[in-house]
C-alpha cells in the first residue's frame, strides 16, 4: 500500500453535466469511421471523433484538412457517405439541419453567419424561429454582451470583426442548444477579443453545454479545451489531453 503523503491529491471533478456522471459519459455527439466529400471527391475518410457532455473538444489542424467538413456534417449540413454520425448513441446519419437544430445541435459556421444588412435586434429576431422569444434572447444577450445592446439598431454588417462574432454566439445560444459548434471563432480578430470570446465559452462549458471547435488558432482554444483532436488530411490522427495535442502541432504543424 502507497504512503498517503505521496499520493498525488485527486484530480479535481471532471467537468460533465450534472447528473451525467463521469467521464466515461456517453458522448453526445460522436462520430464513427465518417466519409464525405464534394461531387466524386471524399475528403473524409473515416473520421472517429467523440464529444461527450458538457465538455469541449478542439479540433485542430491545417488548412483543407477537413475540420469545416466535419462541423457541417454534425450540423445535419453535408451528408456523411459512409461511417455513422450519431447524437446520444442514435444514429443521425442524413439528418437535417432543422432536426439537428431540434436535437439541441446548433452551429456557428465559419464566416459567422450573420445577416450584415439586419440590425443586431432584427438579426435576433431572425434566430427565434425554433420558438425562442425575442425579449428572452436581447435579455441574454445584452446581460453577456453589453456593447451588442447599446449597438442594438446598428447593421450587423457595420460592426466589428469581435461584435460581430458576439451576435453570432448570441444568436446560436438563443435556442438553448446542447451541443454547439463554432467553426473559426478567432478568424479575423485580434488575440484580445478571441481571448474574451473563448472566456464565454468556457463559462458556457461550465453551465453544462457541450462545444465542439475547429480552429487552426490553437493557441487560444487549448488552455480551456477539455479534449484536443488533430485533424490531417481528412482524419483524425491524434486524440488526447490539449498539452499532448500541443507538442504535437508546434513540432510538427502550427507552431502554436
Ligand atoms: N464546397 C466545396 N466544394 C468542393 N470542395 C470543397 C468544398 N468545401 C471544401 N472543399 C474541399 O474539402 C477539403 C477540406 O476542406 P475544409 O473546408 O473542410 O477544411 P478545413 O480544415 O476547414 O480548412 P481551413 O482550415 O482552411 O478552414 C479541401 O480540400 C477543400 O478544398
Ligand atoms: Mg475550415
Amino acid at each position: 500500500m502507497p504512503d498517503p503523503k505521496v499520493v498525488p491529491e485527486p484530480r479535481t471533478e471532471p467537468r460533465t453535466a450534472p447528473g451525467e456522471g463521469t467521464a466515461e459519459a456517453e458522448p453526445l455527439l460522436e462520430l464513427v469511421d465518417v466519409r464525405a466529400g464534394y461531387g466524386a471527391i471524399e475528403v473524409l475518410h473515416g473520421v472517429n471523433l467523440a464529444l461527450k457532455p458538457g465538455s469541449l473538444l478542439a479540433l485542430l489542424g491545417p488548412n483543407g484538412g477537413g475540420k469545416s467538413t466535419t462541423m457541417r456534417v454534425c450540423a445535419g449540413l453535408h451528408p456523411p457517405t459512409g461511417g455513422e454520425l450519431r447524437f446520444a448513441g442514435r444514429k443521425v446519419n442524413g439528418i437535417s439541419a432543422q432536426d439537428a437544430a431540434r436535437l439541441g445541435v446548433c452551429s456557428i459556421p465559419e464566416g459567422r453567419g450573420i445577416f450584415p444588412n439586419l440590425t443586431v435586434r432584427e438579426n435576433l429576431w431572425a434566430a427565434t424561429g425554433t420558438g425562442a422569444k425575442l425579449e428572452d434572447l436581447e435579455d441574454k444577450a445584452y446581460g453577456r454582451f453589453p456593447i451588442l445592446g447599446e449597438r442594438r439598431h446598428q447593421l450587423a454588417g457595420s460592426m466589428s470583426g469581435g461584435e460581430q462574432q458576439m451576435l453570432a454566439l448570441s444568436r446560436a445560444l438563443g435556442t438553448d442548444p446542447a451541443v454547439l459548434l463554432l467553426d473559426e471563432l478567432s478568424m479575423g480578430l485580434a488575440p484580445m477579443i478571441v481571448t474574451r470570446m473563448y472566456e464565454t465559452v468556457a463559462e458556457l462549458v461550465e453551465g453544462g453545454l457541450s462545444v465542439l471547435v475547429a480552429e487552426q488558432f490553437a493557441r487560444a482554444v487549448l488552455p480551456i479545451a477539455d479534449t484536443a483532436a488533430l485533424m490531417l488530411h481528412g482524419r483524425v490522427v491524434a486524440v488526447g489531453p490539449p498539452e499532448e495535442i500541443e507538442d504535437r502541432l508546434s513540432s510538427d504543424y502550427l507552431g502554436g
